[in-house]
Formats: structure tokens, C-alpha cells, sequence
């Protein structure tokens, strides 16, 4: 008998990722997701990679009356992998409420729902680097101090996690791993799913292949006067069927009772700190394009330079990044 796991935003690009790793290892996934930033296609293409066709509801988190309905109709879901929220960081600090309601109501109702129809939560959460801020130390790990978030959408990662945390401690049936990831990056070999976000990319890499397609004229390099190799800004790029991989060990591990606390963190990075003009040339020698870039001025509330200490997760977790960038320094 197959277990069965929800995964909330699964239509989007981490979760979509993450269902083709989790069905491959033997699971069945019914995804929950209101298609605010993705396409019902991505359906299918999981189906073509796998062969399986996931389940599919279309449906707002935050709508407490439908998604208790839906809960009501599995009550055997093994766990729950939440990827649903908004993660635009410059739309979060023009609108917040709008980022508060949608990722912070969206997790009270599931946990609310989920408790009520009594069902055993093995809960995966999709945190981020970005609580860690400006980090005093690297690389950085996950005892270094959560730092003010840089916007309310960095805030609400902070603030999900601190209820999640607060929540385990009252509810026996909840476990909880927040995973904090580093810089999502890449698709799965197929081609068949990707990052396809709705509207003009804000991160980097989307706006590379993008403007490498074509679809943009030209990619701004945000400010290449800090204190770095480069002076272009320092991140940890990991690969996103790395990451998804990191989400069936991590759910297994609670499915598994070897979690050791009821509440476990983990950074998911490759441990390696690359300029954005190391990323722009490992592109241009991968693909054997040549990339229409400028040089601009400083993107507001960037952080300097952020890397992973991913000790924790090899040793603990058990998993470690299979794939990094070429070259590895310029
Ligand atoms: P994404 O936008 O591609 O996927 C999120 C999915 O959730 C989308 O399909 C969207 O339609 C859905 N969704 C949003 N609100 C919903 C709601 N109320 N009800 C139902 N569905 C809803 O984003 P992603 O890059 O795959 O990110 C997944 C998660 O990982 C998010 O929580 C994000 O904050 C987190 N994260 C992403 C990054 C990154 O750089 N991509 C880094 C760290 C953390
Ligand atoms: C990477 C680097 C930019 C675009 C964001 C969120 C963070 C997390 C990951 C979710 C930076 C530079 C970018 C461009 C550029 N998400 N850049 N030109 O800023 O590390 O993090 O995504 O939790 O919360 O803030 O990622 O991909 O936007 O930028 O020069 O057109 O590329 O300045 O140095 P970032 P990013």
C-alpha cells in the first residue's frame, strides 16, 4: 500500500520538482494548489516524467470551508509537504498584507484542519535562507541568530516557523522539519518541468535563460562594488532536483520516527558561495552562449554574501548536494 502525502504548491517549481522525486520513491501525492503561480500543465508533465498522474485539487489554502471538505475526503494522508505561499520579495514589501494572509493563514488553516479531522501530521516546510539575513559568520548555520527580516515575505518564513515550532510543543500528533533553502536553481533533465514563473523572473537564473531565449533584452547585474572576489554578490545555488531529494529524505525520517526532536532544521545548500559572475559564466560555458549583461546599480535589501553550512544535513539528514556550477572559480 502506497503512502499517501499532500503537497501543497506542488503545481510550482520546487514542488512540482519534488513530486517527480516522491512519486519515483515509491509515494502517492495528491497536491493541493491554487494556481496563482502555475500552470495545471505541470500535471501532465509530472505524468509524462513518472508515468503516474499525481492527484490534483484546485484549491485556496486560506479557504478554511473548502480545504476541511477536502481533508474530510483523505483522511489517510500520511504527511504533508507545504511549498504554497508567495515568494516575491520586492510585491511583498509594496503589498505585506497580502503576503501575511496568503502564507501565514494558509499554515494556521492546515494545521487547524488537520488537527480537527485527527489526522497524524509528518509536516515538511519550505523555509528559507533568508532568516539568517546578513549573516555575522560563514558559512552560516542553523544556530545562527534569525535576524529582523530584510521584507515582510522573509518575515513570514520567520513567523511560520516560530508557529510551527510553538505548535509541536502542544500537539502530539505534529511533527515538523523546516527545511531553509539556499538559491533554488535549474530543472529536471527532462526539460518537461522548470521554473516558470508568471510575469517578468525576479531572481537570477530565470532571468538568464530568459533573456539566453531571448524573451528578455537584456540581464541588469545588480551592483559589482561589494566586498567579494568579483564584487557581484555571493550565494549558495543548489540544484532543484537536489533539493526535491532532500524532501523524501526529510519526510521519510519523520514517517520513520528517527526525527530526534519534534521539530528539526535544516539548511539545504551546496556549502559553496558563487558570484552572480560566476553563475553568468558557468551559463555562458555550459550552454556555449554568450549572455547580454550590464552592469547596474545595487538591487535594494540584497544581502552581500550568504552560503550554507550544510554540516548538519549530511550528517544528520543524510543528504548531501550531488551537483554544484562550473567552473567552480573564475
Ligand atoms: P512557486 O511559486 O513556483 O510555487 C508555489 C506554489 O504555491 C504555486 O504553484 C502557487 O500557485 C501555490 N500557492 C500559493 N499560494 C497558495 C494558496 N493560498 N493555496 C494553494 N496554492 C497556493 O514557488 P517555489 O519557488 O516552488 O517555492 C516553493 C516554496 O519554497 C515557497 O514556500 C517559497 O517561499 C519557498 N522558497 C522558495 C525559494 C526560491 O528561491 N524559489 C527559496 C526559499 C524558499
Ligand atoms: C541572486 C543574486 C542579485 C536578478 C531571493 C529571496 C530569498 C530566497 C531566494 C525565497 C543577487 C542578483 C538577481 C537579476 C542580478 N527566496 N541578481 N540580476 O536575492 O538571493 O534571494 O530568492 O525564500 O528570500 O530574497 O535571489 O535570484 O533574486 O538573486 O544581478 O536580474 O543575483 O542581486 O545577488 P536572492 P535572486
Amino acid at each position: 500500500m502506497k503512502q499517501k502525502i499532500l503537497v501543497t504548491g506542488g503545481a510550482g517549481y520546487i514542488g512540482s520538482h519534488t513530486v517527480v522525486e516522491l512519486q519515483q520513491s515509491g509515494f502517492e501525492v495528491i497536491i493541493v494548489d491554487n494556481l496563482s503561480n502555475s500552470q495545471k500543465s505541470v500535471i501532465n508533465s509530472i505524468e509524462k516524467i513518472t508515468g503516474i498522474k499525481p492527484g490534483f485539487e484546485e484549491l485556496d489554502l486560506c479557504d478554511s470551508v473548502k480545504l476541511e471538505s477536502f481533508l474530510k475526503k483523505h483522511p489517510d494522508i500520511k504527511g504533508i509537504i507545504h511549498f504554497a505561499a508567495y515568494k516575491a520579495v520586492g510585491e511583498s514589501v509594496n503589498n505585506p498584507l497580502k503576503y501575511y494572509r496568503n502564507n501565514l493563514v494558509s499554515l494556521i488553516n492546515l494545521l487547524e484542519i488537520a488537527k480537527k479531522e485527527e489526522i497524524d501530521v509528518n509536516f515538511v516546510f519550505s523555509s528559507s535562507c533568508t532568516v539568517y539575513g546578513e549573516p555575522d559568520k560563514l558559512p552560516v548555520d542553523e544556530n545562527a541568530p534569525v535576524k529582523k527580516a530584510m521584507s515582510p515575505y522573509g518575515n513570514t518564513k520567520q513567523i511560520a516557523e516560530e508557529i510551527l515550532y510553538d505548535t509541536v510543543q502542544s500537539e502530539r500528533n505534529l511533527k515538523v522539519i523546516a527545511l531553509r533553502y539556499f538559491n533554488p536553481i535549474g530543472a529536471h533533465e527532462s526539460g518537461l518541468i522548470g521554473e516558470l514563473p508568471i510575469g517578468p523572473p525576479d531572481n537570477l537564473v530565470p532571468f538568464i535563460t530568459q533573456t539566453a531565449a531571448g524573451i528578455r533584452s537584456q540581464l541588469s547585474v545588480f551592483g559589482n562594488d561589494y566586498n567579494t572576489l568579483d564584487g557581484t554578490c555571493i550565494r549558495d545555488y543548489i540544484y532543484v532536483v537536489d533539493l526535491a531529494k532532500a524532501h523524501v529524505i526529510a519526510l521519510k525520517r519523520l514517517l520513520d520516527n528517527r526525527n530526534i526532536t519534534p521539530y528539526e532544521v535544516f539548511n539545504l545548500g551546496t556549502g559553496t558561495g558563487n558570484t552572480v559572475l560566476e553563475v553568468i559564466k558557468s551559463f555562458e560555458q555550459v550552454t556555449g552562449n554568450k549572455l547580454n549583461y550590464t552592469i547596474t546599480k545595487r538591487r535594494a535589501g540584497d544581502i552581500e554574501k550568504v552560503w550554507a553550512d550544510t554540516q548538519r544535513a549530511n550528517d544528520i539528514l543524510g543528504w548531501t548536494a550531488e551537483k554544484d556550477l562550473l567552473p567552480k572559480k573564475i
